[in-house]
């Protein structure tokens, strides 16, 4: 898995596509400048630009804001909740808001998406039919330092859109680990397991094969879309690739890792969540919690203990 993830015979790029043997949806054409898809000058010139909005000192200027977000989030949700409905989606969502520094109207938009997303209606609701409010979200954003206005346009869009959903699945099932194991603390353990066991990213973008290969006991011809699927390489032993390997990897990582390691920090002692039977909830790519009872512990009020 982890040489098919650097195979530069295996490229994102849709100038390699033969036709129509794959069937995602596709994006509208204001999102379609993005990262994932450029060819690798534009690619290596978009991600010199992104990182250092998302790299570990990114991260690290991040961590309080985070922190305060996770506390109004479990303020609000009350006594008896969902840990994905009435915590992790309206953390995440006030996180992103706050670390892309979103304006009032914009925020407020993007907390009213994100709840139909991962709120009360969100078995009923598909990703796509929310792609027209978002676009108006992120249309109307000023451009990222140094990107066209067609490239910053995508790359919003999948910063607010794509890993949205993703980092909400990463944190409620690393607080489902943390609890099964009784220890919120070891929060870097508890991430890790719940990436390799329930990776939210199940597989990568599409690859289209730039010539014809030889991939394990298949042969690709040139143009074919492969998908690779890191939930299973996460159940192959060793490492998990969670966050992909090669080329494409995610820069994100360290602000995935701050949003988990404080809500975790800020739910350790003051939650209960029962053994119960999950429902899982399988995308084509993203796989999470749909749902998961919690309670306030007894004895702990809402107000926040934790230091940084
Ligand atoms: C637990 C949460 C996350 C997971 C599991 C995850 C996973 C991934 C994976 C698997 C890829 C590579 C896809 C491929 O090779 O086709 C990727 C790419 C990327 N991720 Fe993440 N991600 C997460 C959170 C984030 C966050 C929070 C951000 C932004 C702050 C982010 C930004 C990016 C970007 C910009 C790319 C494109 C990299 C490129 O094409 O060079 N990710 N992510």
């Amino acid at each position: 898995m982890v040489a098919a993830l650097a195979d530069p015979r295996l490229s994102p790029c849709p100038r390699h596509a033969a036709g129509a043997d794959y069937r995602g949806y596709d994006l509208p054409p204001a999102f379609r400048e993005n990262i994932i898809s450029a060819e690798p000058d534009d690619h290596r010139r978009l991600r010199r630009l992104v990182t250092p909005l998302m790299d570990r000192a990114a991260a690290h200027r991040a961590r309080l804001r985070f922190r305060r977000a996770a506390e109004q989030a479990l303020l609000a949700a009350g006594e008896r909740f969902d840990l994905v409905q009435d915590f992790a989606g309206p953390y995440v969502a006030a996180s992103t808001a706050d670390w892309l520094g979103l304006p009032r109207a914009q925020r407020e938009a993007y907390t009213a998406w994100a709840n139909r997303v991962v709120g009360p209606d969100s078995a009923t609701v598909r990703a796509r039919d929310t792609l027209p409010a978002m676009a108006a979200i992120v249309e109307a954003l000023p451009p990222l330092p140094g990107m066209g206005p067609g490239e910053s346009t995508a790359m919003l869009f999948y910063l607010l859109f794509v890993w949205y959903e993703i980092c909400v699945d990463a944190v409620a099932s690393s607080a489902l680990v943390a609890a099964e194991h009784g220890d919120f603390r070891r929060w870097q353990w508890a991430a890790d397991e719940a990436l390799r066991r329930h990776t939210p990213q199940t597989t990568t973008f599409r690859r289209f094969a730039t010539e014809d290969i030889r991939l394990a006991d298949a042969t690709i011809e040139a143009g074919q879309t492969v998908l690779l699927s890191l939930a299973a390489a996460g159940r192959e032993g060793g490492p998990h690739v969670a966050f992909g390997y090669g080329p494409h990897r995610c820069p994100g990582e360290p602000i995935a890792a701050a949003l988990i390691r404080e809500a975790l920090t800020v739910l350790d002692g003051r939650v209960q969540i029962p053994e119960q039977a999950v429902e899982w909830r399988s995308g084509l790519r993203t796989h999470g919690p749909r749902g998961v009872r919690a309670r306030r512990a007894e004895g702990t009020d809402s107000g926040g203990t934790g230091t940084v």
